[in-house]
């Protein structure tokens, strides 16, 4: 049983441990009820006390145990709770540190609470597509207030204890040693009687419901894809206007009701995806590390900017170097204004930007950066360039170093060839903007030492970013999934649809923008660069000749005023351009293609199943270590709608056999060749099985 059970004089301590967090698993409920048994059968026993042993009071309910039998499994979060509630001696909670989801709930029923400052108190289950499903929606507006209890549920966020101390929820905050402090705040309240109980605080907001009204306005705008977060209103309005018993059986409902939707489990396996895309099986958790106090970043360019900013968020000093005065002062101009512009939004204070500024400084010479503990280069994707740049930093930088590449299409095991260094290369493929983006591709090379991926995992999480781990092949596990979603888009194009109808078709689906918008917003020349080389190296491989067409023309996206959309000066707003679409249909005419009316159901079939396929190449090559690690790239860097789980887990979703009956339709049409099911694909839909 994960809980702990001692008698300090006339106090029994019931300590929750379960690391790391003190999930409410059922071997820990178990041992609270257990604890709670013998307690209240002690006479000698005056009050209990409980506490959570290490990091947590306690992160919630055991996440893990959801949709499986555990979770019902007697004695359930509910039993426990209404045996704490129901105790004929006082229940104090002793919390710190964390006290989130049904572990906050479990607090709410105990008779008294009291905490240390610092901790974090939160009922974050709307992050995961739920509800506060123990009690939380009806038992924290009555101590906190209906305003501030709906702010907590319906944004899931954290708020330090010592901001709510003053309110009903904390009866005593402990500056001290919290268990000192929580057994003398018992023996003080071991006699009182009645023990007082949340449920019978009354709710009393008058106005409730405009206030829920507005609410319910303002919050289902906010959140169109996720049902969570109105039932979160729902169920706090309905702390005001039912009775407790009431509420609590509405709530339970809402929270089984979400427990079964698409959307709660999305949420979950991001949860999931993101801690487990940490782990590296051949490199355990205990691996050395090598110390990141100081970094370089090699150009100052577009990335390098937005990565050296990374380093100064993190307050770790980071140098910049190029080639020409002319080009380091415009890339550190560029960090100053994005650093201004934050200012000016208010989310950086004066003190802050002077830091992060004074951590930032240029270069011209390699003798300045020669001692940095990373190295990140960020030069023009050339391999003649990478060679010259990784030869200098071999000659240069102190032993140890860890040199990393930008790249995003260069062979990574070839950039660690030109050093006599290669177990100190990996690749860290950021994606622009770098200081906004979360996603860090992390590419190990054949020879990048463990150290060397540990360490840069480590920084991934510094740094704030979301470290995904690939093997080196042509556009890693993102770029390489890309291409095939833009040379259907292509094909679309030249089969009947419109750039409007493709982006509005994948935008409804949920992604953020569609393929062309895209494609204008980053610079239609840097795809127009890539298939020039492909065509000369891999001339086998088939595009649409739309998106050349467009570049001829100099449309190459908002930097030029036009591309596959028109803008007007100083807005990004596309109108749609009677040229391209012109250009369009006249290039289905010149290749002989018959345009038809396209669905927008294959439309999003098409650009998400030729993701999917590639997908399962790259899980059964190894290239990625697992389904959910590829989710993780599409959600955090692509803008792939979070309420879909990534292409894999939507995959999953639409069944793998569906999947496979799609595209073998596809087979049939046009280009058929790149509709073969891969290998991994074929064989799950054939046994039954998923991704994840
Ligand atoms: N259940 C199961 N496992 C959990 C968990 C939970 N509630 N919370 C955290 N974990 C696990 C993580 O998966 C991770 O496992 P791993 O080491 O195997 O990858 C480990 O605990 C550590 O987690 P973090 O890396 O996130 O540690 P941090 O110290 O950065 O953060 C935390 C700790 C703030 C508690 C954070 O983990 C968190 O936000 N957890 C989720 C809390 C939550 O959503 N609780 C509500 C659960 S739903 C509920 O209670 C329903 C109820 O209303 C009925
Ligand atoms: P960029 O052209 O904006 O910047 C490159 C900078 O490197 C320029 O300022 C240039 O003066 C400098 N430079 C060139 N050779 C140099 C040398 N030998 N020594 C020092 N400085 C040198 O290019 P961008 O877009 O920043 O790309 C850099 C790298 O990042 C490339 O490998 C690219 O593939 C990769 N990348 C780019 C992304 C993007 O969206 N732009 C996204 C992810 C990766």
């Amino acid at each position: 049983m994960s809980a702990n059970y001692e008698v300090k004089g006339s106090i029994a301590v019931i300590t929750l441990n379960n690391p790391p967090v003190n999930g409410l698993g059922y071997a820990t409920r178990a041992g609270i009820f257990d604890g709670l048994k013998k307690a209240l059968a002690k006479r000698a026993v005056k009050a209990i006390v409980i506490t959570g042993a290490g990091r947590a009071f306690s992160g919630g309910a055991d996440i893990k145990e959801f949709n499986t039998p555990k979770t019902t499994l007697e004695p359930n979060l509910h039993t426990v709770i209404a045996t704490i509630e129901a105790a004929d001696k006082p229940v104090i909670a002793a919390v710190h540190s964390v006290a989130m989801g049904g572990g906050l709930e479990l607090a709410l029923a105990c008779h008294y609470r009291v905490a240390s400052p610092g901790a974090q108190i939160a009922l974050p289950e709307v992050k995961l597509g739920l509800l506060p499903g123990a009690g939380g929606t009806q038992r924290l507006p009555r101590v906190v207030g209906v305003e501030t209890a709906l702010n907590m549920i319906v944004s899931g966020n954290p708020v330090p204890s010592e901001k709510l101390a003053g309110t009903k929820l904390f009866d005593q905050m402990i500056e001290g040693d919290l268990m000192t402090g929580a057994i003398a705040f018992a023996e003080k309240v071991a006699a009182v009687r009645p023990l007082p109980k949340v449920r019978d605080i009354k709710v009393d907001y008058p106005n409730h419901e405009a206030f829920f009204q507005f609410a319910r306005n303002t919050v289902g705008a906010m959140s169109k894809n996720f049902p969570a977060p109105l039932k979160c209103v729902d169920c706090v309005a309905a702390s005001a206007s039912m009775k407790f018993d009431d509420g609590l059986k509405f709530e339970r409902e809402n929270f089984l009701a979400l427990m079964q939707t698409t959307e709660s489990k999305a949420l979950r396996h991001f949860f999931f995806g993101e801690r487990a895309a940490s782990k590296i099986p051949d490199v355990p958790d205990d691996t050395p590390k090598r110390p990141i106090k100081s970094a370089a970043i090699i150009g100052a360019g577009t990335m390098g900017g937005g990565i050296a900013m990374n380093f100064a968020n993190a307050g770790i000093p980071v140098k910049v170097l190029e080639m020409k005065q002319e080009a380091l002062d415009k890339g550190l101009a560029t960090v100053r204004r994005n650093y201004e512009n934050t200012m000016k939004k208010g989310k950086l204070t004066q003190q802050k930007f002077d830091e992060r500024m004074g951590l930032i400084t240029g270069t011209l010479s390699y003798d300045d950066i020669k001692d940095a503990d990373i190295v990140i280069e960020a030069v023009f994707e050339e391999m003649g360039v990478k060679e010259k740049v990784f030869n200098k930093l071999d000659q240069v930088m102190k032993p140890g170093a860890i040199l990393a590449s930008n790249t995003s299409t260069l062979d990574l095991n070839k950039i660690a060839s030109f050093t006599k260094r290669p177990q100190d290369v990996i690749g860290t493929h950021f994606f622009s903007p770098a200081n906004v983006m979360k996603l860090l591709e992390i590419v190990r090379g054949e020879k990048t030492a463990k150290d060397v991926l540990a360490t840069t995992m480590t920084l991934s999480k510094k740094i704030k970013k979301t470290g995904v781990v690939s093997g080196v092949c042509d556009g890693f596990i993102g770029n390489r999934m890309i291409e095939q979603y833009s040379r259907q888009a292509g094909f679309l194009l030249e089969e009947g649809c419109l750039p409007e109808q493709v982006d509005k078709a994948i935008e409804k689906f949920g992604f953020a923008m569609g393929p062309f918008r895209m494609g204008d917003m980053a610079g239609n020349d840097i795809g127009w660069a890539i298939r020039k080389r492909r065509y000369v190296e891999r001339p086998d491989m088939k595009y649409s000749k739309t998106a050349d067409l467009l570049c001829e023309m100099g449309r190459y996206g908002q930097k030029t005023g036009a591309g596959w959309y028109d803008y007007k000066p100083g807005d990004r707003k596309p109108y749609l351009s009677q040229l391209v679409n012109d250009m369009i249909i006249k290039h289905s005419t010149d290749i002989k293609v018959r345009r038809r009316k396209i669905s927008d159901q294959e439309i999003v079939e098409r650009l998400v199943y030729s993701m999917v396929n590639e997908a399962a190449r790259i899980l059964e090559e190894g290239i990625a270590q697992r389904a959910s690690d590829i989710d993780m790239v599409y959600l955090t860097g692509y803008g792939f709608p979070l309420h879909r789980g990534g292409p894999m887990f939507y995959a999953d979703t639409v069944g793998l056999p569906n999947v496979v009956t799609a595209m073998k339709k596809y087979a049939k049409g046009r280009h058929g060749e790149f509709w073969k099911p891969a290998p991994l694909l074929t064989k799950l839909a054939r046994k039954g099985k998923t991704f994840n």
